[in-house]
């Protein structure tokens, strides 16, 4: 296909992965001083999946791209590059958990590279394969949100190992035709603010702070959270992005068949929800099953609504994220 006839970016599968192992708040409870009611009525988690030790994150991830390869009409040679989203990379630095997962997924030379967002990983992923696609570079692109994120939990931390959970998903991204044009991702807004950075981060263990030159305490190397400090962006970031792309689309409350948000806490959504004035069944809210799974959370998200039988061709859609950086942003796709 010629660049000039590209008039649509689309997302033409998705697949998604979590591990067997699911872990509820009862049981955490059991090591740490929290409760099966303090997590809900606080978070709206009820349980979390969690990988085993020795699975990395490029094994969720390869796992969520054969489960959106197998659900499409395509086959592995027909994808031309891997944008993968982690806050969980393999390595630090390098290699890049994408080179991983293509040599794992026996995809070489294929485009590979991360993206580090936070769970805005994804729609930032979608937006530079939309970019790839649209220059005329690539034609099918596999964008993975995948955690480990058991793996930077502090498990003696109440106030943050509750919140998170492990998983994968995947979208096939395409290049289509004028016959696709009513479709795919419309417009997306992407945001980032630096100067929120510490409220949420592992401090130690990368070039600002070598682990080689510290004794290294375990919160050193786990994630450090300011949680009303995100929790503000979150609901700020959520109503506006929502806002921002129902206004420069022309839709309203009625055209849209459904909002997916990033699974961080039932609350942060229910609160923009009401800002909004949008009722909370235009929600979609899955967080009870999986807690948070940064950038994996949109993506396991719309599996879940399309194996329940509500996505479907042509729905209009708005998916919508904020994580570490701090970052945000939110795509209208139609699907
Ligand atoms: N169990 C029991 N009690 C707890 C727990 C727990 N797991 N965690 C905290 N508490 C206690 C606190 O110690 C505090 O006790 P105190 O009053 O005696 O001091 C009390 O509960 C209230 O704590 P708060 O922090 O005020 O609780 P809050 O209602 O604000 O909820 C939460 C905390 C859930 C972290 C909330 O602030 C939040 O969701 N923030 C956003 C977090 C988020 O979305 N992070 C992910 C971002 S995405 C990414 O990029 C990874």
């Amino acid at each position: 296909m010629n660049n000039d006839t590209r008039t649509a970016v689309t997302i033409e599968a998705i697949g998604s992965y979590v591990p067997e192992r699911r872990v509820t708040n009862d049981e955490l409870a059991q090591r740490v001083d929290t409760s099966d009611e303090w997590i809900r009525s606080h978070t709206g988690i009820g349980a979390r999946h969690l990988a085993e030790d020795h699975i990395a994150t490029s094994d969720l991830a390869v796992k969520a791209a054969l489960d959106a390869i197998e659900r499409s009409q395509m086959r592995k040679e027909d994808i031309d590059g891997i944008v993968l989203a982690t806050a969980t990379p393999d390595f630090v630095g390098f290699p890049s958990t994408a080179c991983v997962v293509q040599e794992k997924l026996e995809m070489i030379g294929v485009t590979a590279l991360d993206v580090v967002a936070g769970c805005t990983g994804f729609i930032y992923g979608i937006e530079v394969a939309r970019g790839l696609i649209l220059t005329g570079a690539m034609h099918h692109v596999l964008v993975i949100g995948a955690e480990k994120l058991s793996s930077i939990v502090n498990w003696e931390d109440r106030d943050t190992c509750v919140l998170f959970g492990d998983g994968a998903g995947c979208a096939i991204v395409s290049g289509g035709g004028d016959a696709e044009a009513e479709r795919g991702v419309k417009e997306t807004i992407l945001y980032a603010d630096g100067r929120g950075s510490s409220s949420l981060m592992v401090p130690k263990g990368g070039s600002s702070a070598p682990l080689r030159d510290t004794t290294v305490a375990i919160e050193d190397v786990t994630i450090s959270m300011d949680g009303h400090e995100v929790y503000k962006f979150a609901v700020a970031k959520l109503g506006e992005t929502i806002k921002k792309l129902m206004d420069h689309n022309d839709l309203t409350v009625d055209d849209i068949d459904m909002i997916i948000p990033h699974q961080a806490n039932i609350r942060i959504i229910q609160a923009a929800a009401r800002r909004l004035r949008i009722p909370m069944d235009k929600f979609f809210v899955n967080i009870e099953d999986y807690a948070n799974t940064s950038s994996a959370s949109i993506p396991i998200a719309l599996k879940n609504l399309e194996d329940e039988g509500r996505l479907a061709k042509g729905d209009r859609i708005i998916i919508v994220g904020f994580g570490a950086g701090l970052t945000s942003g939110g795509s209208v796709i139609v699907w």
